[in-house]
C-alpha cells in the first residue's frame, strides 16, 4: 500500500442530505476514508444566485484539499448543475465526481414512458439537467419539477405534518402527469423518501441516486486515478458549518455513531 492510498474521499453538500450518497460511497468502498463537510450554516444553497453558490462551495473544496482528498465527491444535485466545470476548470489536479437523478435507470424502468424529477428550483431549471434529459429520457414524457420548501425543512428536522403537507403540493403534478417512476434530483430527498412513496402510492417507482454515484466514484478511482485502497483501516471525519446535533442525529439513523465537529470557514 502505498501512502497516497490513505488519502481520503471528499464528500461536500449544502447540508446533511449528501450522507445518503456517502453511505452508499462508504458500503460500495469500504476500505476507503472519508472525510464529510456540510455547509449547514449557509444551507439551503437552492434559492441563492449560482455566483453565491459558486463562493460557498469553492471555500468547501479548498477545506477538503487541506485534508488532502484524493477524489471530491459534490453530494448534491444543485451544487453541481451550478459549478460542475467551473469547479473542474479551477481544480484540475483532483477528479470531481457531480450527482445527478438517475434520469437513464429512471427511462429504462418507466413502464408508461412518463416519468419524474423532483429536485430543488434551480436544478430543475438548469440546462445541465435539460441536456441530461434530452440525452437518456428524450423520448419520454418527463414532468421536471423544483420546490425549494423542502430542504430547510430537512435540514431543520421539522415535524412530519409539515413536511407531509408540502410533499403532497409538490407530488400532484407527478401524479396528474400518472408518472410511474420519480427520480429524485436531490440528495436529501432519499431523507424523506417513506413520506413520498405514501403519498404517490406504491405502484409509482422512486429512484435515488446514491448508489449510482457510489459506483462512479467506484470507477474514478480504479481507473483515472489508480489509488484505490485494499487494506487499509478506513476512517471517517464529519464536519458542518452548522449546528452539530441534527447532522449527528442523520448519521446515527444510517447507523455511524461518530463525533461531528464544527468548524468555521
Ligand atoms: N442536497 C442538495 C441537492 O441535492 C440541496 C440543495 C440546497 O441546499 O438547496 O440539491
Amino acid at each position: 500500500m502505498t501512502k497516497k492510498n490513505n488519502q481520503p474521499i471528499g464528500v461536500l453538500d449544502s447540508g446533511i442530505g449528501g450522507l445518503t450518497i456517502w453511505k452508499e460511497i462508504v458500503n460500495l468502498l469500504p476500505h476507503e476514508s472519508t472525510v464529510y463537510i456540510a455547509d449547514s450554516k449557509n444551507c439551503p444553497y437552492g434559492s441563492r444566485p449560482r455566483e453565491e453558490i459558486y463562493r460557498l462551495v469553492r471555500r468547501l473544496v479548498q477545506f477538503l484539499l487541506e485534508k488532502q482528498c484524493k477524489l471530491i465527491v459534490l453530494a448534491c444535485n444543485t451544487i453541481t448543475v451550478s459549478c460542475l466545470d467551473t469547479l473542474r476548470d479551477e481544480f484540475p489536479k483532483v477528479p470531481i465526481v457531480g450527482a445527478v437523478p438517475v434520469v437513464k435507470t429512471a427511462a429504462e424502468q418507466t413502464k408508461n414512458c412518463k416519468i419524474g424529477i423532483l429536485s430543488t428550483t434551480r436544478t430543475a431549471k438548469s440546462k445541465y439537467q435539460k441536456d441530461l434529459i434530452e440525452r437518456f429520457a428524450g423520448n419520454c414524457e418527463v414532468i421536471n419539477f423544483g420546490t425549494n420548501k423542502l430542504v430547510p425543512l430537512i435540514e431543520e428536522g421539522e415535524n412530519n405534518t409539515s413536511i407531509i403537507r408540502i410533499i403532497e403540493v409538490k407530488i400532484q403534478p407527478f401524479k396528474d402527469a400518472g408518472v410511474d417512476v420519480l427520480a429524485l434530483g436531490c440528495s436529501h430527498f432519499p431523507l424523506i423518501r417513506d413520506q413520498i412513496q405514501k403519498i404517490l402510492g406504491s405502484k409509482v417507482l422512486v429512484l435515488d441516486s446514491g448508489e449510482a454515484i457510489g459506483r462512479q466514484v467506484k470507477r474514478v478511482l480504479q481507473g483515472r486515478i489508480q489509488r484505490a485502497n485494499l487494506s487499509n483501516k478506513p476512517w471517517h471525519e464529519f464536519y458542518t458549518t452548522g449546528k452539530t446535533e441534527r447532522f449527528s442525529e442523520i448519521l446515527a439513523s444510517i447507523g455511524y455513531n461518530k463525533p461531528v465537529r464544527k468548524i468555521d470557514l
